[in-house]
């Protein structure tokens, strides 16, 4: 017989990831710690005990473990040193240590694909100050996308350069230390595939989802499920996120980000070991979302059905160009008032442009129709200055 969940939850940083994990959860009684750096972060008010502290901070990291029976965290950039300590303590971390060891460097990432057969774009290992030496024909056209090994996120610490500029030796000048250079992967869609296993081992897959770039910010404009892509295509797309969530041992939440190239083939472009914005949507449109799987898996219980009830688009809002400081959103009235859509606003006090201050959800049964609404409600959603 189960007992009521009694459960502490210590959950290293307080961003919005945090504060969907900790909604998910209320229904459940489940108390959360959290770490973040700042008391101005989305998840302050819902914290039974808030630690105020760098995610980095050995110290405070184990504060946190020790009034928290299980530790997560939503976001790679912790002092993973410490979480494999306090693993080694008798301490449960979901995802462990180890795995975000691996993530959190974008080099080990894919040489760990590279070592496990998982399909990736081809790509070499080198440094800022040395990648006008490395031999750049063994990648098609004259572009190619350099990566940061640690340090990035949102699309920062990523950028396409010409071969020409490395060779030139200009690469020091946007990027230091270890880099990856990938080899460019023209005409991309971009799917993401979340994968839920918890402590028994059972394994389950989210439909995939399709997203939209905006190529200014590099950053998610809208998301929608399900993919338009082939049933052959999503059928790879799947068992090769699963490979992948199974050669890594996970225990967690994962979103699997894939290439999918236009003759049809399936690359991993990276895992994040968390709770993703491409799956925001799930709250909403499937059975269970991500972050009530990733309550379940802390919780040591089955997973719950992951299928789509109805089609979605996800829309981030995103801070408006012009913008910093106070704020408020204009257009709400207008998505309040249509019908299927769900609006998420993290709370945050202050906006600038490209900062993600929330996100909207758009059911309806037709995907189109769903996707014509949110082009409407985004163009009316704004951040203005307050
Ligand atoms: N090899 C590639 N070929 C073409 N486009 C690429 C390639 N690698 C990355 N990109 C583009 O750059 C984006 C960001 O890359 P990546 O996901 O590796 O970085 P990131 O900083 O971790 O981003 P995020 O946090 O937004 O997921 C990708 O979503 C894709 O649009
Ligand atoms: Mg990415």
């Amino acid at each position: 017989m189960t007992q009521p969940f009694k459960l502490k939850i210590g959950i290293i940083g307080g961003g919005q990831l945090g504060k969907m994990l900790i909604e998910s959860a209320k229904p459940l009684n489940v108390e959360f710690n959290i770490l973040e750096a700042t008391t101005d972060c989305p998840c302050y008010s819902y914290a039974s005990t808030f630690i105020e502290g760098s995610l980095m901070d050995s110290e405070k990291i184990k504060e946190l473990a020790a009034i928290s029976d299980v530790i997560t965290y939503e976001i790679e950039h912790v002092d993973v040193a410490t979480l494999k300590e306090l693993e080694t303590l008798g301490k449960t971390v979901i995802p462990s240590g180890g795995i975000l060891e691996i993530i959190q460097d974008k080099g080990r990432q894919k040489q760990f694909y590279k070592q496990h057969n998982l399909a990736t774009a081809p790509f070499i290992l080198s440094d800022a100050d040395k990648a006008q030496n490395e031999d750049l024909s063994q990648f098609p056209g004259d572009k190619i996308v350099v990566k940061s090994c640690t340090g990035g996120y949102d699309g920062k610490g990523v950028s396409i350069q010409l071969k020409s500029n490395i060779k030139a030796g200009e690469l020091n000048t946007v990027f230091k230390g270890p880099v990856v250079l990938e080899s460019y992967v023209p005409d991309v869609t971009e799917l993401s595939v979340i994968v839920a296993r918890n402590r028994r081992g059972e394994i389950k897959s989210f439909p995939i989802v399709e997203m939209v770039f905006d190529p200014e910010i590099n950053l998610v404009d809208y998301l929608f499920a399900p993919s338009n892509v082939s049933k052959n295509v999503a059928d790879d797309a799947n068992a090769l996120a699963l490979s992948a969530i199974t050669a890594l041992d996970g225990v967690g939440i994962f979103a699997v980000e894939l290439f999918l190239t236009p003759n049809g083939e399936c690359l991993i472009n990276e895992i994040a070991p968390r709770p993703h914005n491409s799956g925001h949507h799930t709250i909403e449109a499937n059975y269970t979302s991500q972050y009530e799987q990733l309550m379940r898996i802390m919780l040591d219980l089955p997973l719950g059905s992951t299928d789509l009830i109805t089609p979605a688009v996800m829309t981030n809002i995103i801070g408006s160009n012009g913008v910093t400081g106070a704020y408020s959103l204009d257009g709400i009235d207008e998505l309040m008032s249509t019908q299927g859509a769900y609006l998420h606003w993290y709370n945050k006090s202050v906006t600038k442009p490209g900062r993600k201050m929330g996100h909207f959800t758009v059911l309806d049964t037709d995907l189109k129709e769903a996707i014509k609404k949110s082009h409407f409600l985004k163009s009316k959603l704004n951040t203005v200055p307050q």
